[in-house]
């Protein structure tokens, strides 16, 4: 792994941490759970449920023997673009990097019905580079469904999509990476 590829895992588990933090959930799921990164930051006296999401069973597999002391962990293996999630909600639901790969089509509707009543969801997507692209709307495909390569999703016009269904933003960051990368993470309330 490169030294970009470690300090951006840091900042995605450092992200979490916040949005743990934050909302100090009693059950979470993670959409998009690949290797298991920040669940170190997951208290089992605090959190008893925790979902793991993914379409990758190796990546499943990777978590289960990993992180098998957490307290009532439950990992299921679906294509969250392509497949209803039937699953009791949480408390917080987080999803870092997923809606680039997973479009915000089906995958954002099993987000939103995955987050319990008075429950947040924190989404932590990709900024477009100042150098490669606009940072303005131009920058971003635009909110649809989209194939499972990544693509930059603009995080006003997502606000805007989750306001439609009820969902405040509670507290945005953002995080500076090498190569002039960037994330933002903003964590939405149920209204
Ligand atoms: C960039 S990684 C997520 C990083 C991770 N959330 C973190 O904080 O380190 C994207 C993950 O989403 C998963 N993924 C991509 N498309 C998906 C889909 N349609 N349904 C479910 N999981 C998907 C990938 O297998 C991968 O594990």
């Amino acid at each position: 792994m490169t030294s970009a590829e470690v300090q951006q895992f840091g900042v995605l588990s450092e992200l979490f941490a916040e949005a743990i933090a934050f909302r100090r959930p009693a059950s979470i799921a993670i959409l998009g759970i690949a290797g298991g990164n920040g669940l170190d930051w997951i208290d089992s006296k605090m959190t008893g449920r925790v979902v793991g999401l993914d379409v990758n069973p190796l990546y499943l597999d990777a978590v289960r023997s990993r992180f098998s002391h957490l307290s009532g962990l439950e990992l299921h293996c679906i294509n969250l673009a392509e497949q209803l999630v039937e699953l009791p909600p949480v408390e917080l639901v987080h999803a870092a990097l997923v809606f680039e790969h997973a479009g915000t089509g089906l995958c954002l509707d099993n987000a939103v019905s995955l987050v319990a009543n008075k429950g947040a969801l924190s989404i932590v997507l990709q900024l477009p580079t100042t150098a490669g692209q606009n940072v303005g709307r131009t920058g971003f495909a635009s909110i649809q469904r989209l194939a499972s390569h990544f693509s930059l999703i603009d995080p006003m016009q997502l606000r805007e999509t989750l306001a439609e269904r009820s969902f405040q933003l509670a507290f945005e960051s953002r995080r500076s990476l090498p190569a002039d990368k960037e994330f933002w993470m903003g964590i939405f309330v149920r209204k």
